[in-house]
């Protein structure tokens, strides 16, 4: 009998926690072989809603679920204890005209309370996705005080951007998204990230060949992608949570699974100053996975548009750290 995997999520009522958990639980994510365990973590107000959540999840009778635990968010060292995975969702979402940055002094403390109780309580495997905003530097916060946990395992979420820039590229070339490949993005998850499509392929063709219109793909196809978040923001009336849920499941997937040759996964993971990235940052790669451990794909080309692409994005998230300096021990 598989040992189940324990799996916290924060913010589990909420609309992108709601549209996570029951694709957790149906094996689509860790396998059909493999149980999991819930931890599902609310505000103490929310507590009845997470009720209904466990009926609707026991109502799917999922052969992979083998426990759902709910849990206050004012306990988190209980929530976290022995859990495998925390999806870091729960946060205040950003409203129409702010940026994500506009969030730091809010959601930026939650987080130094998350990285404590990770590093009491949690397995000392455990793998952290950071989705709440601005992701990059609340995993800079959290991870802070987990100096327990392996850096390797924090992670921002910057899947959302990738998934939007390959189906942008699909769609201007006309080619369905799964003909597009090795979509990087780097930087933060922010409007200041680049959205590489340099080395980005097409039917396995460099996405520039395939898309000669290079104005677009330099001004319009980035701008897209960077304003993605705010577009959806403007038309909904709330921020994404259905595609923001996907992301993050997509991330977890793909790095529990190894990456076909050839592609990249996008996240942001601690730099080791690779391709000039300051180190000590949270910032967007393109990664790798055995399935196991993953590592920064070595060998993408920057050249001095996409140089001065990274250099404004890690500039933000330099300043960002600055910004949250009294939060990092
Ligand atoms: C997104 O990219 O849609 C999310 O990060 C939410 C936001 O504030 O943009």
């Amino acid at each position: 009998m598989t040992k189940p995997l324990r799996v916290a999520v924060t913010g589990a009522a909420g609309q992108i926690g709601y549209a996570t958990l029951f694709r957790l639980a149906s094996g689509e994510i860790f396998g059909a072989q493999q149980p999991v365990i819930l931890h599902l973590i609310e505000l103490p107000q929310a507590q009845g809603a997470l009720d209904g959540i466990h009926m609707e999840l026991d109502d799917c009778a999922f052969p992979t679920l083998a426990g759902v635990e709910k849990f206050s968010s004012d306990n988190l060292e209980l929530a976290f204890k022995d859990v495998d995975w925390v999806l870091c969702i729960g946060s205040i979402p950003r409203g129409k005209g702010m940026e994500r940055s506009d969030l730091i002094r809010i959601n930026g403390p939650i987080f130094t309370n998350t990285g404590k109780a990770i590093n009491a309580a949690a397995s000392r495997d455990v793998k952290v996705l950071v989705v709440g905003n601005p992701c990059n530097t609340n995993c800079l916060i959290a991870m802070s005080h987990a100096p327990d946990i392996p850096r390797a395992n924090w992670f921002a979420m910057t899947r959302l951007d990738q998934n939007r820039a390959a189906s942008q590229l699909a769609i201007k070339a006309q080619r369905p998204v799964a003909a597009v490949q090795n979509v990087a993005i780097w930087g933060n998850h922010s409007a200041t990230q680049y959205p590489d499509f340099m080395n980005a392929k097409i039917d396995g063709q460099p996405a520039s060949q395939v898309i000669t219109d290079h104005d677009w793909l330099k001004s319009t196809f980035i701008s897209t992608v960077q304003q993605r978040g705010a577009a959806v923001i403007a038309a909904r009336g709330a921020s994404s949570a259905a595609s923001a849920a996907n992301a993050a499941l997509d991330t977890v997937k793909s790095l529990v699974n190894p990456t076909p040759a050839g592609t990249c996964i996008s996240a942001a993971v601690l730099s080791d100053g690779s391709y000039g990235v300051e180190e000590g940052i949270i910032s967007g790669f393109p990664l790798s996975s055995d399935g196991k451990n993953w590592k920064i794909i070595q060998g993408f080309q920057v050249d001095e548009f996409s140089r001065s692409k990274i250099d404004a994005t890690i500039n933000e998230l330099k300043a960002e750290r600055d910004t949250v300096k009294d939060l990092l021990p």
